[in-house]
């Protein structure tokens, strides 16, 4: 027992001295509840609601059908994505926002395999990481069939060695959402790009939790949601990165007329639109979309190098208070411990994982459950405290010590 009090005196220590902390008061939550799960739906930022208040009563009551030029509904997609932007590593100019992740995923894919050539110049497979998020793996097999592509799943680490001249595009989740591995995003991308196949990275695990480089790194496209470490609402609209260098030839497999040379021009025949914008399909869901945009002022003077370092002080530290508090063999951490190859969470497989979750979320400490036996906990650094993590591991070592 020696040790709890020392552990709650390094938390408020760390505390004392988060440069971050102080952002927490932008966000509503409560002090009798941990929340870890902000990498599966963010909290809300206070200045929301008065901006969707506003959006409702003024934009859409008052000014009705003029707020699409006056209020900047139309041109919502890029300007939010040039928000995200420095977000993700990117240059103004290559993010647009709108749907979903699933959708931005079909239209990154396919239109990855198409910028290669595809089956006709010989690259006829596509890859995709074996331990993805269902929703990529679907839509990646659909992609495959719709492309006359054969859909190989490789597990990330091997992506190196199997891509070749048959490879027409590559799909990977940055940070895996079960064990919170984070990975070789560079390192993959390059070899990828040394096979003449294209990059394809999904960003919803990590965007907002620590750098990604996009630009820097040569990926190709990337799709992410912004509900998660963005915290832009319940089903926010997800984003499509197509680098600068792709957008001239980029041919969407959803070519709707909002990403029409002439929207307003109400042609038959479809002609892309310049830029970013390509990636747009149709009318865009305003009220989320500037619930999001307003969402992300949190992130107004906030450097991503700064959100990395607590991010992996928080889960070094979250881990550390496991180790002490849970009594010895009752949880096994799945999340990697170099921290070059962690994300933003902690996953700690366990007998009766499901049961245990129901118990700390009606003791006020809230993580989720991933089947078949994980105990799954975000930390978001914009929001989360060294105290929280203390009392979470704290709660967790009470209901297993039962
Ligand atoms: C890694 C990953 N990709 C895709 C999705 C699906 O996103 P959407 O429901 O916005 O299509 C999720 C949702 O949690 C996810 O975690």
């Amino acid at each position: 027992m020696s040790e709890v009090p020392n552990l709650e005196e390094r938390a408020a220590a760390l505390d004392a001295v988060d440069e971050l902390g102080k952002l927490r008061e932008q966000f509503v939550l409560d002090d009798g509840t941990v929340y870890l799960d902000g990498n599966s739906l963010g909290a809300l930022p206070s200045s929301v609601p008065g901006r969707v208040a506003d959006v409702v009563e003024r934009e859409w009551g008052r000014l009705r059908i003029r707020s699409w030029t006056e209020s900047g509904w139309w041109t919502a997609p890029e300007r939010i994505g040039d928000r995200i932007a420095p977000i993700v590593g990117a240059a103004a100019g290559q993010i647009v926002v709108g749907d979903s992740t699933s959708v931005n995923v079909f239209k990154a894919l396919v239109g990855a395999v198409r910028l290669s050539g595809g089956p006709d110049a010989g690259r006829d497979e596509i890859l995709v990481d074996s331990s993805t998020f269902p929703t990529d793996g679907y839509i990646a097999e659909s992609a495959a069939r719709m492309t006359g592509c054969t859909l190989r799943p490789t597990a990330p680490a091997d992506i190196p060695g199997a891509v070749g001249p048959r490879t027409a595009a590559v799909l990977v989740n940055h940070v895996d959402y079960r064990t919170g591995r984070l990975h070789d995003l560079p390192g993959i991308t390059a070899a990828v790009r040394a096979a003449g196949a294209l990059a394809v990275w999904d960003l919803c695990h990590s965007a907002g939790a620590l750098p990604v480089g996009l630009d820097e790194h040569g990926v190709d496209l990337a799709v992410g949601c912004t509900y998660k470490f963005l915290n832009g609402g319940p089903g926010s609209p997800a984003y499509l990165y197509v680098a600068e260098r792709h957008q001239a030839v980029f041919d969407s497999p959803l070519p709707g007329w909002n990403s029409h040379a002439e929207p307003f021009g109400m042609r038959p025949g479809y002609a892309p639109a310049d830029g970013a914008l390509r990636g747009r399909v149709g009318t865009p869901d305003i009220l989320s979309m500037l619930a999001l945009e307003e969402s992300l002022k949190v992130w107004d003077g906030v450097s991503v190098a700064a959100v990395r370092e607590k991010s992996l002080a928080l889960t070094d530290f979250f881990l550390e208070c496991v180790a002490a508090h849970v009594p010895a063999g009752r949880v096994a951490s799945v999340t990697p411990e170099v921290h070059a190859e962690r994300g933003s969470q902690v996953a700690l497989r366990c007998d009766g994982a499901a049961a245990v979750m129901d118990e700390l979320i009606a003791r006020g400490v809230v993580g989720d459950f991933r089947a078949p036996d994980v105990l799954r906990f975000g930390f978001t650094p914009l929001y989360v405290g060294f105290a929280e993590v203390e009392r979470a591991a704290r709660v967790l070592g009470e209901v297993l010590a039962r």
